[in-house]
């Protein structure tokens, strides 16, 4: 097994970067449905904390997995149809947005950020940030509701694609 990919198959890094996001991502919205459904209960007192640390190595993560897409898109699998390569890119895009969204509008209302007890940004006093904070309230929790859709579609395609010509799955796993 190689650690870059190759026209038939994913390598080891590309495999690695995609089901530990894949888990990740479903630990995040965990704590997002314990958010929205389950306010002031002991289950969201157990994933809520997860959500925004979680949600900044995700974005690592993803900035991460997008270089290292860039480098192997020449010898990468090639997409079977258009739709299978507009999803793709959509993940990508919803995965770097929905964060960035969150960090924004965490940094226009004046609040430190410590993922991890890691300093990202400080605090600051006096008037908060109403665009960042506006872009991040109006967007965030909608667009991350699309990337779980997406995901959804993305997963019910990938097995719907099982036992057929286009049987994409050995390419990503085994
Ligand atoms: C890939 C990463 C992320 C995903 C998929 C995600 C997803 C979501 C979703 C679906 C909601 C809606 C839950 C609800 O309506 O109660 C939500 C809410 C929230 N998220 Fe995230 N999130 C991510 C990263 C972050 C980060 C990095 C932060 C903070 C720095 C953050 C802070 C929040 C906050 C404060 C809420 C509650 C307010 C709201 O609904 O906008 N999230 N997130
Ligand atoms: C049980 C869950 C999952 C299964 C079975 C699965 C399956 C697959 C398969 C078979 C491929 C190869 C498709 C091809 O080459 O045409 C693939 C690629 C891909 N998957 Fe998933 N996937 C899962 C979860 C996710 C999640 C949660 C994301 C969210 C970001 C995701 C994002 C992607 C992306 C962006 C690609 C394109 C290759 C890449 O750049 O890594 N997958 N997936």
């Amino acid at each position: 097994m190689s650690l870059k990919d190759n026209t038939s198959r994913y390598g080891t890094i590309s495999r690695f970067l995609h089901w530990a996001m894949a888990l990740l991502l479903f630990w995040q919205f965990l704590s997002a449905a314990a958010h929205y459904f389950l306010e002031d209960t002991a289950v969201e007192a157990f994933f809520w904390p997860t959500h925004k640390p979680l949600g900044a190595l995700l974005l690592l993560l993803m900035v991460i997995r997008l270089l290292w897409a860039l480098t192997q898109v020449a010898h990468r699998p090639p997409s079977i149809n258009l739709v299978a390569k507009l999803g793709h890119l959509a993940l990508y895009l919803l995965v770097i947005a929905v964060p960035v969204l969150a960090l924004l509008r965490q940094y226009g209302s004046g609040r430190a950020f410590e993922p991890f007890g890691i300093p990202v940004f400080a605090g600051f006093e006096g008037e908060k940030i109403e665009w960042m904070m506006d872009a991040g309230s109006n967007l965030h929790g909608e667009l991350g509701w699309l990337l779980l859709l997406l995901m959804v579609g993305h997963v019910l395609m990938a097995i719907r694609h099982r036992n057929s010509a286009n049987d994409v799955m050995p390419r990503m796993w085994k």
